[in-house]
């Protein structure tokens, strides 16, 4: 395995799922292999590559809960070659709870130690997980493995609520299960080029390292590709996100893969 990046942000709606699967995609499209993991219960992240099922016992509830977790039981193929998913569902929020109240094994590496008994970090170049809005005990063992950190935003006045409470939560992982996790960046997404989203990026740009691409607000398409379950990249190569979602994993590999 060559990278595990986390993206995440506790606001909800800030495109962190759209991100996941174009960043997987077009990691995918390059010829690598790529392991997408659904690290929330609403399941947003399955459905976009067909994979939902309500009802499925192997998710990553079953990795989180099941002492010797067989993690080729999650593992699910997508229509994509090159791309792998572990679903979730809302199966997550009950496995969340049962993971705090069971004080009998490790809470915070659940997830590790079912990849590595399981050889998955031998079988996949990148590891793509898409979390909650939130910060709890998936989210927490997503960070535990992952090297790398990106956290789309959304410019308003909200924009720089959770980012402390987030930066902190990294520095506590960092400290006590994983010293190599980096913090790449903050990518904006739903871009405008008005007052408010030029002001504003200067603010976060005070305080946070930003990429220097930025999603372009794409309406109709991105929300044409989630109905149509297809990567927005495939879906409309053409339309301003998807070009932006290109350059910005030029960017990130460029930065931080090489
Ligand atoms: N560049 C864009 N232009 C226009 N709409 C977008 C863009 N990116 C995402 N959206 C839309 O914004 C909404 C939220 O996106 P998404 O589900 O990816 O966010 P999220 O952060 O994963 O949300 P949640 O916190 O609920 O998991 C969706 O309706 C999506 O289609
Ligand atoms: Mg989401």
């Amino acid at each position: 395995m060559k990278k595990i990046v986390s993206i995440i942000n506790l606001k909800g709606g800030v495109a962190k799922t759209t991100t996941a699967v174009n960043f997987a995609y077009e990691l995918a499209n390059r010829g690598q292999r790529v392991l997408i993991v659904d690290n929330d219960k609403q399941g947003n992240l399955s459905k976009a590559f067909k994979g939902y099922d309500p009802f499925n016992k192997y998710t990553t509830a079953y990795l989180m809960t099941k002492r010797d977790a067989d993690v080729s039981k999650v593992i699910a193929k997508t229509r994509y070659e090159n791309i792998d998913i572990i679903p979730a569902n809302m199966h997550l929020a009950n496995a969340n709870m049962s993971v705090m109240m069971d004080m009998s094994r490790q809470q915070q590496t659940r997830l590790h130690k079912a990849f590595a008994d399981g050889g998955i970090y031998d079988r996949y170049d990148y590891m793509v997980i898409d979390n909650a809005p939130d910060i709890n005990i998936s989210i927490i063992n997503a960070l535990t493995i992952s090297t790398d950190v990106v956290v789309p935003l959304i410019i308003d006045q909200y924009s720089m609520d959770g980012l402390d409470i987030l930066k902190e939560q990294l520095q506590q992982v960092k400290e006590d299960f994983n010293e190599g996790i980096n913090f790449d960046g903050c990518l904006v997404t739903q871009w405008q080029k008005n007052d408010v989203n030029i002001e504003g990026l200067e603010v976060i740009k005070k305080s946070y390292p930003v990429f220097e691409t930025k999603i372009r607000r794409t309406n109709a398409k991105v929300q044409e590709s989630t109905f149509a379950k297809i990567p927005l990249i495939e879906y409309s190569k053409r339309c301003g996100a998807s070009i932006d979602y290109r350059k910005f994993v030029d960017e990130w590999l460029n930065e931080f893969a090489k």
